[in-house]
């Protein structure tokens, strides 16, 4: 048994192993690259259970079924040691089986009660952070996070971690407040400058989001690639909101798209930033058929509705109307096979999402107007971030409208616009919906 970096304790003798774990938990809450390394420590290291657990968390965080799946095989070789575990490591099989089975709820219980017992276990907490983008527990995630903050106040990762709680929990002046906690102690911690982003967001403090990103994003070079197009998706929706098409294009090109091409991660940025250019008046038409063969066969996989989703709505404004049909017909039959709580997350907000975000991309305004609507008020629950997600809040306030319901497309505007600064964009909206 051996301690690792943050004072954890490891079944090992082995200096290498904990050596390899600090690194990925480093990597993991820094965002800094080097996660991937783990599955070579794995394999030089197989009686090292810590090391083929977080192996399969990679997996776990692959946001594909197939991927997560070929996850199961490092578990395997963890749970023959089994009995050697301490309490926490056994916990851990337990989480990341779970979210490798797809069962987030499943996963952030454990992890939360890991957080709990061991808070220093600033991994579990990340790990967490994850599954609750996924379910969209930001509840759940608040809780953990004030654990983790409470015992790690030395942390940048573990304030930032807590910050971004905060902001998903619309306590968005205690979100900065600790984001700038957090830049005190490192003022390049990428999650403090990411939350910040999405509090400059949430709040239309435009001009004063973009002076601050800008300043930060020459240093975002050595971080994953993951986070700088992340962070480059939250400056470009910012020049959105002064209309500026050309700089949040010109984001799209030199920064999001194009680097790691057939990864979630990456799909997810470029395909929200084109929906917002198209959602604020842009044209963006050719650049629908650059992603759609990277993403045809992630269409036909269910891990959670908010993916699901923004992957139908890319294949259809590329002008693949047959392939989202089937992948449309297998959602369906996915969400009527769940149980539990996933079936209502799936059929009563799911495939409303789902179907009411294709109807927007047919110009079917009704029933855009009338699917979504019906899934906003629990949308959280299918998974993404509020700044991700108020793609489907603007689709709709401007399908009530060019449905002809004005009265109520100038509510949903109303009701969306409250709390924000007012923009070159949402003067757009309201001139172009009234009110
Ligand atoms: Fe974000």
């Amino acid at each position: 048994m051996k301690p690792d970096s943050r004072g954890l304790a490891v079944t090992t003798d082995s200096d290498q192993a904990i050596a390899a774990l600090n690194r990925f938990t480093d990597a993991a809450v820094s965002l800094k690259p080097g996660m991937a390394e783990i599955t070579a420590a794995a394999r030089r290291e197989p009686e090292c259970a810590m090391l083929q657990i977080c192996a399969a968390v990679l997996h776990a965080l692959s946001q594909s079924n197939l991927e997560a799946r070929r996850g199961v095989r490092y578990l395997d070789l963890a749970r023959q040691r089994r009995a050697d575990l301490n309490e926490r490591e056994q916990n851990f099989i337990n989480a990341v089986a779970a979210g490798c089975d797809g069962d987030f709820d499943r996963a952030i219980g454990v992890y939360q009660r890991i957080v709990e017992r061991w808070p220093r276990d600033i991994l579990a907490a990340k790990l967490a952070e994850f599954h609750c983008f996924q379910s969209g527990d930001a509840g759940r995630q608040l809780q953990i996070m004030e654990n983790l903050a409470g015992a790690n106040g030395d942390s940048p990762h573990a304030l930032a971690m807590y910050a971004f709680a905060l902001e998903l929990n619309g306590r968005r002046e205690n979100a900065e407040q600790t984001s700038r906690a957090a830049l005190r102690l490192d003022p390049d911690s990428m999650w403090a400058q990411h939350c910040l982003a999405h509090v400059y967001g949430e709040q239309g403090r435009v001009s004063e989001g973009i002076a601050a990103l800008e300043d930060y994003a020459p240093r975002w070079k050595t971080f994953g690639q993951y986070i700088q197009s992340h962070n480059w998706f939250h400056l470009a929706s910012l020049y959105l909101m002064q209309l500026d098409f050309d700089r949040a294009l010109d984001a799209y090109r030199n920064h999001i798209w194009g680097f790691q091409s057939d990864e979630v991660v990456e799909h997810t940025d470029a395909i929200l930033l084109l929906w917002y250019v198209e959602l604020a008046g842009g044209k963006v038409q050719e650049r629908w058929s650059e992603i759609a063969p990277h993403i045809r066969a992630k269409a036909h996989e269910q891990v959670f509705p908010f993916l699901t989703t923004i992957y139908l709505y890319a294949l259809e404004r590329a002008g693949q109307s047959a392939e989202v049909d089937s992948a449309l017909a297998e959602m369906e039959e996915y969400a009527r096979s769940q149980t539990g709580r996933a079936a209502y997350v799936w059929n009563e907000i799911g495939l409303k999402q789902a179907r009411g975000s294709v109807a927007f991309a047919r110009a079917d305004f009704d029933q855009a107007a009338a699917l979504l609507g019906g899934a906003l008020g629990d949308i959280a629950c299918a998974g993404g971030s509020d700044e991700q997600r108020a793609v489907f809040a603007q689709s709709h306030f401007l399908s009530l409208s060019r449905a002809g319901l004005t009265q109520q497309a100038q509510q949903a505007l109303h009701d969306y616009l409250a709390g924000r600064s007012s923009t070159a964009l949402s003067r757009r909206w309201r001139a172009e919906i009234g009110g």
